[in-house]
Order: structure tokens, then sequence, then C-alpha cells
């Protein structure tokens, strides 16, 4: 048996029951730390449906942003589900810090702070622990990570529409949501539910990425629209929102996501890794005229020092 992977499930389960424990083991001296080290701005990716590549899509926007020189933060919100240390090519060893027993340190990689169930659990954590603390652990997991000074904060969400997307949108003061959709007519219905869920709890739709839109075939060049044709263009008029990229099929794009290896780092003169970036360039446009509006009414904000 793997002693060390075993004693951070019982770590990680400790730290989601009781917040207030102590760590006999830490290795960091107390600090009393305010939990409203939250960035001012959040942005949750959705899709609604699973599988769509929502997990690629946030990696590779985080990666980009983290690339024009933003501070960026990852929170991998699908408990059942974790995929960013896979994404991110966290090695199995490697583990978050923690300080005082009830705050965690991101891990850095591709220059994203990340957080994710992923760090703190493996298959062996029961899932009978999972299930009904999903949404406290979620919870814990954004508010007790010792984010740095983030300029943004991108909130990989679970699939679907339930109870863990709504408290999550409703406790945190999010700046926008992403929605992640094929062009195929079951993903944009799983993906207006999302937008309609947004709109519910007034977080407004900052922009659609349409994935696996067309595939081009690797022997002749010939493109098909294997899920239908601009099925993400549509939503966008209908909800008057724009496409911030329309993304293809792509072998690349799946073989450098699975092996840990976001575009924007690995391979950033590709095709794949120009559409991430353009994507980001007008994510981090929508956000900063969102900051402008916000201006007047903004609270100072607190901000700390990782000495
Ligand atoms: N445009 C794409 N082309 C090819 N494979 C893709 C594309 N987008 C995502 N994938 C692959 O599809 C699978 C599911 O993607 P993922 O991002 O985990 O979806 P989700 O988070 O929506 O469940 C992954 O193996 C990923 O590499
Ligand atoms: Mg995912
Ligand atoms: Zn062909």
């Amino acid at each position: 048996m793997d002693l060390s992977r075993q004693s951070l499930t019982e770590a990680a389960a400790a730290f989601m029951v009781n917040r207030s424990k102590r760590y006999t083991g830490c290795r960091f001296g107390f600090r009393d730390m305010a939990l409203s080290n939250l960035p001012k701005r959040i942005v949750a990716v959705a899709s609604g449906k699973g599988g769509v590549g929502k997990s690629t899509v946030t990696v590779n926007l985080a990666v980009a942003l983290a690339e024009r020189g933003w501070s960026v933060g990852l929170l991998d919100a699908d408990i059942y589900g974790p995929s960013m240390r896979t994404m991110l090519g966290v090695a199995d060893s490697v583990t978050p810090d923690q300080r005082d027993g009830k705050y965690l340190l991101p891990i850095t990689a591709h220059g994203v702070q990340a957080m994710s169930m992923g760090f703190l659990t493996n298959e062996r954590t029961p899932s009978v622990w999972r299930g009904p603390m999903a949404s406290g652990a979620l919870m814990q997991m954004l508010e007790q990570t010792l984010w740095g000074d983030l300029d943004i904060l991108l909130i990989d969400m679970p699939p679907g529409t339930g109870d863990i997307q709504l408290t999550l949108s409703q406790k945190t003061a999010l700046t926008g949501a992403v929605i992640v959709t094929t062009p195929q007519d079951i993903a944009l219905l799983d993906a207006r539910k999302g937008i309609e869920m947004f709109a519910k709890v007034d977080v407004p739709v900052l922009g659609i990425i349409e994935n696996m839109a067309v595939h081009v075939c690797a022997a002749c060049g010939h493109s098909e629209h294997l899920f239908g044709e601009a099925g993400g263009q549509r939503l966008a008029e209908e909800y008057g929102v724009p496409v911030l990229a329309s993304l293809p099929l792509s072998i690349t794009m799946r073989e450098y996501a699975d092996g840990g290896k976001p575009l924007a780092t690995s391979l950033p003169d590709s095709d794949e890794a120009r559409r991430f970036f353009e994507a980001s360039d007008r994510l981090a446009a929508t956000i900063t005229d969102a900051d402008a509006d916000a201006d007047s009414a903004s609270a100072p904000t607190i901000t700390m020092s990782d000495d």
C-alpha cells in the first residue's frame, strides 16, 4: 500500500471534515488569515453537459492568460471527476502544502496557481465521503486556499446545473461565466440550461466557446462539421453574447491536454494555441471593461504577502 497517499487522503478528509483541526505535522507557523483572500475577478467556466472539453478549455485559457502576464488562479470544482492534476501535468508526488491545518497553498504549474480535489484525494477515497460533502468541500477549497494576489480566478465548474453549481454561483461573487459547448443539439440544450441558471443568480455570461466545432481530415484536408454547424454562434446570438473561440476537433488538443501540456506554453505557435490566446484576449478585454463599470462601487481590496 502506498502510505504517503493514504495519509494524504486522511489529511484531506480531516481538512474537509473539521476546518479548525490543527495538524501536528504543520510545517508553518500559525498565521491568522482572514478568509477574504478571494480575488476580485472570478470567472466560472461551465458547460451543462460533461465531456464537451470544458476542462481542456479552462486550463488552456488559464495558461494563455498567465502567458500574457496575468496572475491566474485555477480552481478545479469538479469534485467527482477532477482533471487538473492530469491536464497541468502535476506529478502524483506533488501535494499542496498546508498552513495551520486550515489553509492550503495552491500548486503552481505552467504559471498558474491551481487547486483541485485531485491534489487532495485519490481513487481510493471513499465515494460515501465525497458525495454528501461535495458542495461543502468545494467552498472550502475555494475559501481556504491561500490564493496569491490574483488578477483572475478561473473555476472549472462540474458538469450540470444542480446544487453544487447553484451554491457556488450564489455564494461566490462571480464576475461572470464562460459557457463551453459543442455545436451538437443536446450540448446546446444543456448549455442553455447553464446560461439560464447564471441569469437566475444575476451572473453575466461573458462569452461562449464552441468546441469540437469542425473536423479537418488529416489525409485530404476537407472539413466536416461532425456535431452540426455554427451551433455555438446561434446560441451566442440568441443571448447577445460573444463567441470567444471556435475550436476544431484536434488530436493535438487531446494529446496535449491529456499529456499535461497546455498548448499556450507547450505549442504556442499552433493554430489551437492561437485560438486560445484570442479567446483569452477577448475574455481579458471583457473583464477589464466590467472592472471599469464596477469601479465606482468597488470596495478596497485586501492583499496578502507570502513571506
Ligand atoms: N477540441 C478537441 N479535440 C479533441 N479532443 C478534445 C477536444 N476538446 C477536448 N478533447 C478531449 O475530450 C476529452 C474530454 O475533455 P474534458 O476537457 O475533460 O471535458 P469536460 O471537462 O467537459 O468533461 C478529453 O480527453 C480531451 O482531451
Ligand atoms: Mg472536466
Ligand atoms: Zn479526407
